[in-house]
């Protein structure tokens, strides 16, 4: 630990200090470093975006804060745009401030909407760090992030097996949240036929099913969605990272069927849906249609999955620009020495799986040199 630093020191650092940024490319003392770990799935539109800059100083001049306590025509388009981007039937919007929250909400509407008071996720799945969020958590069972009990009854269905999931789903519950593509997991993308089941069976139980898309939303998987990719309709799903893309916000989305249960004071937030996050959550929508930024996710995911196995990979999972590469060595030596050769990935809860959560304005050159990299550090 430095010990001139006033920060905790609950994070440990990557070996470099990045001073600016610009489009996918990371600036740390005279290096120019590609990133394809995207700030953690947030920089989704890459770094000093034009777009992004020019709408941020124009709301800033023109109206930088007001509470829930009055409408917005800017908080208003944002919900629109969102509403118009997300699979059919989430017509309903609640802005909130980060992932963790956005589940936090949903969580509890759902246990107070069905009357009940048992969750499931699924093993391995990743939630956040606050008392709902931790429960359904599948790194923090049995610690819950030092809370003594979990808010209600958590319990967790093996990956991709069917059978347990209609043994597990019964009338006792009252919501299954699922990641589709389990992000900290290693870019773990669960079966369609299995996400079909597990909806088939909330709606024969009368439990809601919430689609957790903080990491695998915005495009990042290829549709705007990664629910849809499985033909799957939840009834809440919660998205954040790369929606502002990195200004602090996230939205809860749920069907006219879950918020007809809700009334004045339900759901509240100071700073959530705030003008600057409205305003960039609607350029962040915008742009990457306007830049047809999804077509260039499935066409660069598909080259890099193409030129698998390749270095130090043996085999790859996820979707579009949430990808797992599984690795004969430790995912933390293959992140150092690509770092060595300017490349930043991410790794995951799984020691042998690199991580990529790039921009979705990643390009083709880009590929190509992760590639050359992973060709260069060898298998070895
Ligand atoms: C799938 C998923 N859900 C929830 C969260 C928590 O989001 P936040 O850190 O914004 O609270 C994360 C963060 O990594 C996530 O990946």
């Amino acid at each position: 630990m430095n010990s001139a630093s006033h920060l905790l020191d609950v994070y440990p650092y990557l070996p470099f200090k990045p001073e600016s940024a610009e489009g996918v490319y990371l600036m740390a003392g005279g290096r120019r470093i590609i990133d394809f770990y995207g700030g953690h799935a947030v920089a989704g539109l890459g770094y000093g975006h034009p777009d992004i800059v020019r709408t941020l100083e124009a709301q800033a001049r023109t109206l930088f804060f007001q509470s829930n306590a009055v409408a917005l025509d800017v908080r208003e388009a944002a919900a629109r745009r969102l509403v118009d981007f997300a699979p059919a039937g989430l017509d309903l919007v609640f802005f909130a401030n980060s992932g963790a929250e956005a589940n936090e909400n949903a969580l509890r509407l759902a246990c107070r909407l069905t009357g009940r008071g048992r969750i499931l996720a699924i093993e391995h799945g990743f939630h956040g760090r606050t008392a709902a969020a931790a429960a359904v958590t599948w790194s923090a069972v049995g610690k819950w992030y030092g809370f003594p009990r979990t808010p209600f009854d958590a319990g967790f269905i093996p990956r991709n097996d069917i059978g347990a999931a209609e043994a597990l789903i019964d009338d006792s519950v009252a919501a299954v949240i699922l990641e589709p593509v389990q992000g900290q997991a290693g870019a773990f993308d669960l079966d369609p036929a299995f996400l079909r089941g597990i909806a088939a069976a909330c709606r024969r139980h009368g439990a809601l099913l919430i689609a957790d898309e903080i990491q695998s939303g915005m495009g990042r998987c290829g549709a705007p969605f990664a629910i849809e990719l499985s033909g799957v309709s939840p009834d809440m799903l919660t998205v954040a990272k790369a929606l502002g893309a990195g200004f602090p916000c996230s939205a809860l989305m749920m069907t006219p069927a879950v918020a007809a249960g809700l009334k004045h004071g339900d759901l509240g937030t100071t700073f959530g849906g705030g003008p600057l996050a409205s305003a960039l959550m609607s350029t962040v929508i915008e742009v990457i249609r306007r830049d047809r930024l999804i077509d260039n996710v499935r066409t660069l995911s598909q080259e890099i999955i193409a030129a698998m196995p390749l270095g130090p990979v043996q085999a790859v999972q996820g979707r579009g620009f949430l990808l797992g590469l599984r690795c004969r060595k430790p995912a933390k030596q293959v992140l150092n020495e690509l770092l060595e050769r300017d490349i930043l990935v991410g790794t995951s809860a799984d020691p042998h799986i690199v991580r990529l959560l790039p921009p979705l304005t990643l390009q083709r050159g880009h590929v190509h040199a992760l590639l050359n990299a992973l060709a260069d550090i060898g298998p070895g």
